[in-house]
Order: structure tokens, then sequence, then C-alpha cells
């Protein structure tokens, strides 16, 4: 049955079904692999990829380009945009992470599946995802920096200052960010419940996504809440990114001229 909710402000307290920690594994791992679907079909990520990364990696074809993919979950953004960058002909370094120890198994589990169905030859020169259980804090600790850093439907998850500390240290890891996440809107929380009941079974991706469009942000809330040189715009349908790029360095900003002017 669809519940009429007040959308007016978010509802950053509710705790999704997911993050319990005694949550039954086989709806947690249907969860995982439903994201497969849900996210290929709601967040967009293949115009991300062909409008925001893929200039990113024209800039320098040849380079091993490392990407940061945070909160992870079951690894499938992780997942796609490897397949598609190498499609493309690109090197793409990809190390995911996630704070649940129960997600980075089950994504490594399926990593594992795919290389044994690739035949031999496949196998050989195939790049794989580096999945770990840390936070963005550890692979600071750590001195790790990446090229670009990324995140799909972490950002609702936070409370408001937990949102501004974490793009913080996105930025400090990162020379681009993209954080893309749900808006929060009556009429897509009114879509979703209405549609996504038909389609998952034994899966907390129906109520968690519901729960999810209540703790999301508007436009300008993420706004507020996003450091000074973070742009938040929305995407359709019913989506934002919080993007932020490091300032070029001078050798940078006259290479970009040079190839400007020899196009
Ligand atoms: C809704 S899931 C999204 C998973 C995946 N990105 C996707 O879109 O399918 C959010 C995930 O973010 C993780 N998470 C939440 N806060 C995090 C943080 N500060 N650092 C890393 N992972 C975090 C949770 O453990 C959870 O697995």
């Amino acid at each position: 049955m669809i519940k009429f909710a007040n959308l007016d402000q978010r509802a950053s307290h509710l705790s999704e079904l997911m993050d319990d920690a005694q949550a039954p594994l086989l709806y947690l791992h249907n969860t995982y692999r439903d994201f497969f679907y849900l996210n290929r079909l709601v967040s967009q990520w293949r115009r991300i990829y062909k409008h925001k990364i893929t200039p990113l990696l024209r800039r320098d074809p040849n380079k091993s380009f490392r990407l940061l993919d945070v909160g992870c979950g079951g690894g499938d953004i992780a997942y796609y945009l490897l397949k598609w960058s190498q499609a493309d002909g690109y090197n793409l370094q990809i190390t995911a992470i996630d704070l649940d120890e129960r997600a980075i198994r089950w994504a490594e589990q399926q990593q594992e599946k795919q290389i044994q169905q690739q035949n031999q030859q496949l196998e050989q020169g195939r790049q794989q995802i580096e999945f770990r259980v840390a936070s963005t804090r550890k692979l600071l600790d750590e001195k790790k920096h990446f090229d670009l850093v990324i995140s799909n439907h972490v950002l609702h998850h936070l409370s408001d200052e937990e949102v501004s500390v974490f793009l913080e240290e996105c930025q400090q890891l990162g020379s681009t960010v993209i954080c893309n996440d749900l808006e929060r809107h009556p009429i897509s929380y009114l879509i979703y419940s209405a549609c996504f009941p038909l389609r998952f079974r034994k899966s907390f991706i129906y109520e968690d996504g519901r729960m999810s469009i209540l703790k999301s942000f508007t436009q300008k809330e993420l706004q507020k809440w996003s450091p000074n040189n973070w742009q938040v715009t929305t995407l359709f349908p019913f989506r934002l990114l919080a993007i932020y790029h490091e300032k070029p360095t001078e050798k940078e900003s006259l290479d970009s001229r040079a190839r400007e002017v020899s196009v």
C-alpha cells in the first residue's frame, strides 16, 4: 500500500534496512544484486560517463587513470565504469570502498565469478577492481590520491553535518569528485512507491528506496551543506550531482589552452 509522506524536510533520522547488522543475508545479497538493475535504470551513470568522465580520460588517453568509488555497495557502478572504459580503450584503475564488510565480500565474490566465466585469454590481461573495507578518512591517512572520486547514493545516508565532512574528505582525495544522489521530490516518491514493488522480491530495495528518497536532499539543501567550491546541479530524472574540480595548475592551464588552439 502507498503511504503518503511529508517531503518538506529530509528525514535523515530514518535507518535503511540494509544497514542493520542483523539483516538476513539472503535479503541483503538480493539487494546488492538488485542495485545492478536499479542503478542502470535510475542513476544515469552511462550519461555521466559519457559527458563528465570521458572528457577527463581524453585529456591523456594513455594514462593509467585512478578512480575511487566510495560506498560502492555491491560494486555495480565500478563494474560498469570498468566495462565501458575498457570498451573505449582507456586504462582505468578502480578502487572501490565501503564501510560495510558484507558489501565488499559480496562484490569480491561477484568479480571472482565473472573472472571464472571469462576464457583464459581474457583473464590474463583483465583489469580488476580493488575492493576494500575502508573509509575516506582511512585512505587520507594512507595518503592516497585519485584522478577521480565518485559516489552513488551515499550522501543521503549521512546527516547534514556529516555530508560537509564527507565532501571535504572526497575533495582531498581526488582532483575531480562527482557525487551522484537522489533529489527529494514528491513525484519521484509517488512513482517509486507505485511501480517498484512489482519487480523486487526478498530484497530491501523497495523499502530502502522509499526511505532513501525521504532522506535525500533538494538541490538548495545540498548546495548549502557543500564546501564553497562545489557545484550542485540537477540531472533528469530527480537526481543531484555534487561536483568538485581542483583548480588547474598554471602548466595544466597552458596545456589545455594549447590543446584548444591545436583543435
Ligand atoms: C545505498 S548504498 C549504495 C551502494 C552503491 N554505491 C550503489 O549505488 O549501488 C550506500 C552504501 O554506502 C556505504 N557508506 C555509507 N557511508 C559511507 C562512508 N562514509 N564511507 C564509505 N561507505 C559508506 C554503506 O555502507 C552502503 O553500502
